[in-house]
């Protein structure tokens, strides 16, 4: 695949000088000094993309939630639950936080709960990152690991709930947060992610794209573009085998999209369009952003980008898109990045992602 163009750098005169200052950073106002990590949560990059699907008649925004503090969308329902939590008195401070996490929000609430001086334990799944895992561990969490699924259902994370469950009751004055029926989760979005991306753009925005798996960011955004009269369609990007929106439940071979259980967010929001991605989507659509536009992210960002890839065509040319980066793609470089891993995982080889890349940039061509 051919690298992203080689964009211009910005040439400033420097004052006091008669040679041309090359810069490639343009010159703008400093962001402000803020008081603790947690500070910086939030005000992620929009991005317009100009190399992802060039010929689509469409203009495509990435929303970088990946360059949160602890590199995902999950830094800012995290702290916002253990803050509501501590306001009501539901944790005590130095007190326990324990919940299920496929990774993501354990890094965050890892952080958050160091910060806080309080004690958290993380249960994970055998599909977690090894450098999910660490990250955790080494944020002061601690990591207790599922490794067999639920034996009446066959579902890691059914399995997962029932462990969090027992250390409740092991710990006391252990406190789950559950993200996936917390009103914190989505607020944040809607108060956050939502509020900056539609302010950022005059409340002018045609689709929102975003993965579900608490559905806490597609329902948050849902709710924000509610309260402000917005006719934004949202589109659900879903893993096959997810059970959300009447999906069916099979095994779901990369971690962070999908879910096995129907969540207390999913049922608050209807998306215009829910499209279920494989594995291969994932790796294809990732893969794609990574050498077009130079974003490394991770696997659910890349079903977004396969999903959108067969809607921008038929959307009305000139309409605007934004879709999410839940998180950055350095800790899936030994899977979606790695062809031994997906010919031996997902059993599609070199020559099937290329074609599956082609055929991707076929269909996001209104040509
Ligand atoms: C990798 C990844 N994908 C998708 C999502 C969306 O998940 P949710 O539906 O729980 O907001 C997240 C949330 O942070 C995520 O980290």
């Amino acid at each position: 695949m051919r690298p992203a163009h080689a964009e211009s750098p910005c040439v400033h005169p420097v004052p006091g000088t008669d040679a041309g200052h090359v810069d490639s950073i343009p010159a703008s106002a400093p962001p402000p000094v803020v008081d603790g990590v947690s500070a910086a949560v939030g005000n992620t990059p929009l991005v317009r993309l100009q190399h992802l699907f060039p010929d689509s008649g469409v203009e495509v925004l990435a929303k970088l939630e990946s360059v949160n503090p602890g590199g995902s969308t999950k830094d800012r329902p995290a702290l916002a639950m253990v803050r509501d939590a501590l306001a009501t008195g539901r944790l005590r401070p130095g007190g326990t936080v324990v919940e299920s996490s496929s990774g993501n929000l354990g890094v965050a609430l890892a952080r958050v709960c160091t910060a806080h001086g309080l004690r958290f334990v993380c249960v994970v799944d055998a599909r977690t990152n090894a450098t999910t895992v660490r990250t955790i561990e080494a944020l002061g969490g601690e990591v207790d690991l599922v490794s067999e699924p639920d034996p009446d259902t066959g579902d890691l994370l059914t399995a997962r709930l029932q462990r969090v469950q027992r250390l409740l009751v092991e710990i006391p004055g252990a406190v789950n947060l559950h993200q996936y029926g917390n009103p914190a989760n989505p607020g944040a979005h809607r108060d956050g992610t939502m509020r900056e991306i539609a302010e950022a753009l005059d409340h002018r925005l045609d689709l929102l794209a975003a993965a579900t798996s608490t559905v806490g960011t597609l329902a948050g955004c849902a709710a924000y573009l509610r309260a402000h009269r917005m006719d934004t369609r949202l589109l659900a990007v879903d893993a096959e085998g997810s059970v959300l929106f009447g999906g069916t439940a099979a095994p779901r071979p990369l971690p962070g999209l999908g879910a096995g259980v129907v969540t207390d967010h999913s049922r608050t929001v209807e998306p215009d369009a829910v499209h279920r991605v494989s594995g291969r989507d994932c790796v294809v659509g990732a893969r794609l952003l990574a050498r077009r536009e130079g974003i490394l992210a991770g696997a659910s960002t890349g079903g977004i980008v396969a999903a959108l890839g067969r809607t921008v065509a038929d959307l009305p040319e000139g309409s605007r898109v934004v879709f999410v980066v839940h998180d950055g793609g350095a800790p899936y470089l030994e899977t979606v990045y790695d062809d031994a891993w997906v010919a031996a995982t997902l059993e599609v080889d070199t020559a099937g992602l290329t074609a599956a890349t082609a055929a991707l940039q076929e269909a996001a061509s209104r040509a």
